[in-house]
C-alpha cells in the first residue's frame, strides 16, 4: 500500500489536465450495500492553468496515500473542486487542505454544509459558486453546472470549457477497476455502467432526464467520471443513459423469490414456464444466492415485477422483505407487480409486501398464495396471473 512520501506519475488527459485517482481492485462492497464484482476506482483530476491550479474531487479515505503520492511534486493547489460530498470523493479533502494551507474548496452551498458536517472542515476554507458560474485558472476556465441528485442533493458537475472535458462525478460512472484510462471493452463498461445506474442513479431518473437535456447544449469531447474509465466517445454513455431513462419498457418479468422447503420454488418453476409459453422474458433471482446488483440491472427496463415468498413469522421471508424495500427505494419504471408464495397456517405476508413497495407506481395484479405445496387450483391461478400479465403487456404495446 502507498503511504505517501512516494511519487506516482499522473496520467495526462489533455495538456495540463491529469488523472490522479486510485484504483481499488479488491473492494467488494460499496455503501455497505452494493456488490462490486469488479472493484472500483476513485478518480480525481488535476487541472493546471497558467495562473491557478485546481484539483477536482479527491479519493476514498482508504486510498489517500495514493492521491498524496501523485501530489508529491505539485507545489501549489489553489482550489479543490468538490462536486459531491460523499466520502469516496471528499474523504481525502482534509489531507489536501493540510498540505496546501492556502487552498480553498469550491463547491455549492449545500455541499459546503455537508462537508462541514461530515469532515469538520472549517467554513473559512470554502468558496461557494452558483449554477453556471465560472472560475478562471488563467488559460483554462472551469464552469460549474448544478445537478442535484446525482447522487445526493448537493451535487454539481464541472466543465473545463477550453478543453471540453466534463467532470460529472458520480453521474455516468461505473464501478470498474481497470488500468485502461478510456473505455476499451464497450460491452464490459456498458454492463458495469448499467449496474451503477440501476443502483445509484435510477431513483432519480426523472431529474436525470432534465440533466441530460441540459448537457445536450454542451460540446463535450471527454467525460471524466469519478468511478471507472473515462469516455473519449461521450455519445456511448450519453445514449446508454438516454435509453435507460427514456427508453421503452421490455416485455419482461423480474422474479425475485426465496423458498425454504420448496413450495414457493415449485410455484416459481411453474410460473416461469407459463410466462415463457406466453412469449414473456423472465429474469429469475433466487435471493438466497443472487447478487442484488443483477436484480437492480433487470429492474431498469422490466415492465413487471413478481415477488415470491413463503410466510415466515407472520410476514414475508426477511430476504424478500429486503428485496422489496430495495426495489421500492430504487423506483424503477416498472408498471405492474404481483406476489406469489406459500403459507402454513396464516399471516400477513401479502399485505406486508404490498406495504413495502408502496412507492412504486404500479398496478397490483391479483396475488397467488397457496397453503403448503401448490396444487391444481394454485397452478390454474398462476396461469391466470400469467394471462393477466400478457394482457397488460399487450395493452402498453410492448408485445
Ligand atoms: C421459520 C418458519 C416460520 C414460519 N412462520 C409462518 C407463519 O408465521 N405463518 C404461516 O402461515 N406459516 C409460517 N411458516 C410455514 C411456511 O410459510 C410454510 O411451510 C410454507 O409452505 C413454506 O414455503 P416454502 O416451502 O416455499 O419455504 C413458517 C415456516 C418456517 C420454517
Ligand atoms: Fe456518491
Ligand atoms: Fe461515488
Amino acid at each position: 500500500m502507498i503511504e505517501g512520501g512516494e511519487r506516482m506519475k499522473a496520467r495526462q488527459i489533455r495538456p495540463n489536465i491529469h488523472w490522479v485517482g486510485a484504483i481499488d481492485w479488491d473492494r467488494r462492497l460499496f455503501d455497505a450495500l452494493v456488490p462490486l464484482p469488479d472493484g472500483t476506482s476513485y478518480n480525481a483530476y488535476l487541472v493546471q492553468g497558467s495562473q491557478k491550479v485546481a484539483l477536482i474531487d479527491t479519493v476514498d479515505p482508504t486510498m489517500t496515500g495514493v492521491l498524496m503520492a501523485y501530489l508529491e511534486d505539485v507545489p501549489v493547489i489553489d482550489y479543490v473542486i468538490a462536486n459531491h460530498a460523499e466520502q469516496d470523493h471528499s474523504g481525502s479533502i482534509p489531507h489536501v487542505l493540510a498540505k496546501y494551507p492556502e487552498a480553498k474548496i469550491v463547491t455549492t452551498p449545500k455541499c459546503r454544509d455537508l462537508l462541514m458536517a461530515l469532515l469538520l472542515v472549517p467554513q473559512d476554507r470554502f468558496i461557494t459558486v452558483t449554477d453556471g458560474e465560472t472560475l478562471s485558472l488563467g488559460d483554462k476556465t472551469l464552469e460549474f453546472i448544478y445537478a442535484p441528485w446525482v447522487h445526493w442533493p448537493e451535487t454539481m458537475l464541472t466543465y473545463a470549457q477550453e478543453d471540453r472535458v466534463l467532470f460529472p462525478c458520480d453521474l455516468f460512472g461505473s464501478h470498474l477497476a481497470t488500468t485502461e484510462m478510456y473505455v476499451a471493452n464497450e460491452g464490459q463498461v456498458y454492463e458495469a455502467a448499467k449496474r451503477y445506474y440501476a443502483e445509484i442513479m435510477m431513483p432519480f431518473h426523472t431529474i436525470i432526464e432534465k440533466h441530460l437535456d441540459k448537457l445536450s447544449g454542451y460540446r463535450i469531447d471527454v467525460i471524466a467520471p469519478s468511478h471507472g474509465p473515462m469516455y473519449d466517445k461521450p455519445s456511448f454513455i450519453m445514449e446508454a443513459y438516454r435509453s435507460w431513462v427514456f427508453g421503452p419498457l421490455k416485455n419482461m418479468v423480474v422474479l425475485p423469490y426465496v423458498s425454504m422447503h420448496g413450495s414457493t420454488q415449485k410455484m416459481v418453476e411453474y410460473f416461469v414456464e407459463a410466462l415463457i409459453e406466453r412469449g414473456i422474458t423472465v429474469r429469475q433471482f433466487n435471493l438466497a444466492v443472487t447478487d442484488i446488483g443483477r436484480l437492480a440491472i433487470a429492474l431498469v427496463d422490466a415492465a413487471t415485477i413478481v415477488l415470491g415468498s413463503p410466510t415466515v413469522l407472520s410476514g414475508p421471508h426477511p430476504v424478500v422483505a429486503y428485496a422489496a424495500i430495495l426495489t421500492n427505494a430504487l423506483r424503477p419504471k416498472t408498471k405492474f407487480a404481483s406476489i406469489i408464495g406459500s403459507y402454513g397456517w396464516g399471516g400477513r405476508m401479502v399485505e406486508q409486501i404490498k406495504g413495502l413497495i408502496s412507492n412504486l407506481k404500479v398496478e397490483l395484479l391479483e396475488p397467488v398464495v397457496t397453503k403448503g405445496y401448490p396444487k391444481d387450483g394454485d397452478f390454474a391461478a398462476l396461469d391466470r396471473l400469467a394471462d393477466e400479465i400478457l394482457t397488460r403487456h399487450r395493452q402498453i404495446k410492448i408485445i
